[in-house]
């Protein structure tokens, strides 16, 4: 694992753009594998920047989402969905066609991961994820458990992470308590991973993580010590060595 610090958000903002940048330029048929989350925002902002100010461009590019609360549909403004659209593809020309956030509205949840896993490998598999992180080491919605899925699936939110994601509600009963995540195998079969963390909030786990030796189900995001191109970009707030 790599790990760069940078001096605050918007320079692991702007790091993590240029380094998707680079990877577009280089791909302009690539599969990027994108994250929700207050972390990747500033990222997303350097992109648009990039295709506003300097032509990158979008339009051969596929994108996979990691997840979606089960429930929500697109038009809901607390979907990822919904997040996506105005955080980013609204403002790039993408074609909507080629972006894909798991159907929290899907008929046959369970028939639905399985295809969504299957969506990815027709695209040719993700060339470069980005990642935020839990402060509970979650990645994705793989929240610390007994056992962690391979593919996408299922999970049941815990209560911390349920807390956390209250703030964009308007009470705790309307908080998802379930969501589709891409599993822990997805996320590995990526080629490239870059993981964002920015402040203090998230400099135990970050600690944890880069201090650990070893996998555990307890500490999701530890499965990517298994993977050999992962780059974790951190804030001076949330590293604390
Ligand atoms: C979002 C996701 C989550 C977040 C994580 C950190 O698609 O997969 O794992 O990356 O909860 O969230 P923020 O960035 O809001 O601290």
């Amino acid at each position: 694992m790599k790990i760069l610090v940078e001096k605050d958000y918007e320079a692991v903002s702007k790091k993590a753009g240029e380094i998707f940048k680079e990877e577009i330029s280089k791909k302009p048929d690539i599969v990027l594998g994108l994250a929700t989350g207050s972390t990747p925002i500033g990222m997303y902002k350097e992109l648009i920047k990039a295709h506003k100010e300097e032509g990158l461009d979008f339009s051969k590019v596929k994108t996979f989402n990691l997840d979606e609360y089960i429930g929500l549909s697109k038009d809901n403004p607390n979907s990822y969905g919904y997040f996506m659209d105005t955080e980013l593809f609204n403002h790039i020309n993408i074609d909507k066609k080629n972006t894909h956030v798991p159907n929290g509205k899907a008929e046959n949840i369970e028939e639905y991961c399985k295809k969504y896993d299957e969506f990815i490998a027709e695209a040719g598999g993700v060339d470069i994820q980005v990642l935020g992180i839990g402060e509970n080491g979650h990645i994705a919605f793989n929240e610390p458990e007994e056992a962690l899925s391979v593919g996408t699936n299922i999970v049941k939110l815990t209560e911390s992470t349920i807390e956390v994601n209250s703030r964009f509600f308007d009470s705790m009963e309307e908080v998802p308590k379930t969501a589709i995540t891409m599993g822990i195998g997805t996320i590995l079969k990526a080629k490239k991973i870059v993981l964002l963390a920015s402040g203090e909030k998230k400099a135990p786990i970050i600690k944890e993580l880069l201090n650990s030796n070893k996998i555990t189900t307890k500490l999701p995001a530890s499965f990517l010590l298994l993977h050999p191109d992962v780059t974790i970009i951190v804030d001076e707030k949330a590293y604390k060595g």
